[in-house]
């Protein structure tokens, strides 16, 4: 397993089971939690959910089932829109907390940015950071200009910007911004899938690229595993979310091969700024109708 040590000390796996939409969307029965316990038994311990994606308790109960001490594992939730402030975060962290049966959370992000909000999140994240109720603090969809707002008051640096980035959707100024100031870069929707939020269609998809197909047959691997390691070798921190137990044993096999530069210059030339999920420019006009379950 590879794992990278964020701006606090804390060490990350690098590569984690994105959780939105197993099943899906805020499915939250046993057959998530037979997906994660399918996923632990190949050797995941980092699990990427959000409150918003209304599958923390089969996540909690899986976690349970599973039996593994906690400190072996890395779990990572998220606080919505519609609960940022000072109050309502307090809350929505206890809410998560309690649906996954944990004492604490090793990452706790920001999802979306809300600027009229964001100082009143981040000082309760705080507070909870300096309760130890949380390993870590991060952000998720933070443009630059959000990031500095950040800046002005925060006393606690964010360790990590988890944005959507996959070969057609690079976002290397933000990237850049964000490595220099020791914000690590977590990539959703890595594969440029999008299970949950987008109607990509399959020829779209770089899955199917003709140049990380034909690295991938140079390396007898799928083409997912390629853009995985694309990444892996750049530092960033991987969430691919899969069902399928091939999928999901491919993905965490990544250890048996290495990119070299001009195949990750390659990949890198993919970019073509297509954005597949939503833009922090809009997002939270429709994020204020989306319901946190219970
Ligand atoms: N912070 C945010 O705002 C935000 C937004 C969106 C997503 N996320 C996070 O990012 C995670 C991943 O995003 P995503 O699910 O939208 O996109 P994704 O991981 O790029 O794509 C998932 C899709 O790819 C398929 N897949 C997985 N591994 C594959 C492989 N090796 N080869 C071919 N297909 C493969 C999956 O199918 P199977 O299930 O059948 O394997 C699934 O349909 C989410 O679960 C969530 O944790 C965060």
């Amino acid at each position: 397993m590879y794992f990278i040590e964020l701006n606090n000390g804390v060490e990350i796996p690098q590569l984690g089971m994105g959780m939105a939409a197993i099943g899906s969307w805020q499915q939250d029965d046993e057959y998530v939690s037979e997906v994660i316990l399918k996923a632990i038994s190949l050797g995941y311990r980092h699990f990427d959910t959000a409150s918003v994606y209304g599958n923390e308790r089969a996540l909690g109960r899986a976690l349970k089932e599973s039996g593994l001490p906690r400190e072996e594992l890395f779990i990572t939730s998220k606080v919505w829109d519609t609960e940022q402030g000072n109050t309502k975060t307090h809350d929505a962290f206890a809410r998560s907390l309690e649906r996954l049966q944990l004492e604490y959370l090793d990452l706790y992000l920001v999802h979306w940015p809300v600027p009229a909000y964001t100082r009143e999140t981040w000082e309760a994240m705080e507070a909870l950071y300096q309760q130890k109720k949380v390993r870590a603090l991060g952000l998720s969809n933070f443009r630059k200009s959000d990031i500095e707002q950040l800046a002005t008051f925060a006393e606690v640096r964010p360790v990590c910007n988890q944005i959507e980035l996959h070969p057609y959707f690079t976002q290397q100024p933000l990237v850049d911004y964000c490595q220099f100031h020791k914000i690590a870069i977590s990539c959703w929707a890595p594969l440029g899938s999008g299970s949950a939020w987008s109607a990509v269609s399959e020829h779209e998809k770089p899955l199917v690229d003709p140049v990380i197909l034909e690295i991938a047959k140079d390396h007898d691997v799928g083409p997912g595993q390629i853009i995985l390691k694309w990444n892996i070798q750049q530092h960033r921190i991987v969430i691919p979310k899969s069902e399928s137990l091939e999928n999901m044993r491919n993905n965490f096999l990544l250890s048996n091969f290495n990119l070299s530069h001009s195949e990750i210059n390659s990949i890198n030339e993919l970019n073509c700024n297509k954005r597949l999920g939503g833009d922090p420019d809009y997002a939270n006009q429709t994020h204020v109708m989306v319901k946190v379950p219970d």
